[in-house]
């Protein structure tokens, strides 16, 4: 395909570029207020990994990893994923970029967690992303939705 996943820099050029998805919100605001107030270096790390066609983000998804002991969703509990913001611009979408991203997600071999937009439940399936039984204390009103990597399985509670 000729493109790659690269991890983005806190920087104006990717706050600019952000702009244009459709998820901009209260991250990215608290992203260019951080750098406005010089709390964090231009071009430090951000949670974020996009895909450039040519000089332009097209693609880009968070990932954070959240600690062991914080883990309800799997067993036996260990350290996983948090994905959101996986979005595609409208005209490089079913081109295999969403795709790639959460393929690039799975190789660092830990579980998954993300909490799709209703409408996208048909992608999910295709990534193998599993349902988890609701649990109201847990999930309250979320919809998770998980990976499991070989050897994982569900926590029963
Ligand atoms: N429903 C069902 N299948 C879908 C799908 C959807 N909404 N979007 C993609 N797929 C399928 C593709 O057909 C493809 O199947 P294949 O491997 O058999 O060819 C596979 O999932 C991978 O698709 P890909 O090209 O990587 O999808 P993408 O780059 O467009 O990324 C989204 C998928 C949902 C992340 C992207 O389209 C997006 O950001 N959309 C924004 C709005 C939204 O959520 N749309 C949902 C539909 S309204």
């Amino acid at each position: 395909m000729g493109v790659k996943v690269e991890k983005l820099k806190v920087n104006f050029k990717t706050l600019e570029e952000f702009k244009k998805f459709k998820e901009y919100g209260i991250q990215e605001l608290s992203m260019l207020d951080d750098l406005g107030a010089k709390m964090v270096e231009d071009d430090s790390d951000s949670p974020f990994y996009g895909i450039y066609f040519g000089d332009k983000l097209v693609a880009r998804m968070s990932l954070y990893q959240i600690d062991a002991k914080f883990d309800r969703y799997f067993y036996p509990p260990q350290d996983y994923l948090e994905l959101w913001k996986l979005e595609v611009l409208p005209d490089y979408q079913d081109k295999g970029y969403g795709k790639q991203l959460v393929e690039f997600a799975k190789t660092f071999g830990l579980p998954i967690k993300t909490n799709p937009r209703v409408k996208s439940s048909g992608f999910w399936e295709k990534m193998e992303f599993a349902n988890v039984d609701y649990d109201m204390e847990r999930d309250r009103g979320e919809n998770p939705l998980v990976w499991y990597p070989e050897g994982v399985e569900a926590q029963q509670h």
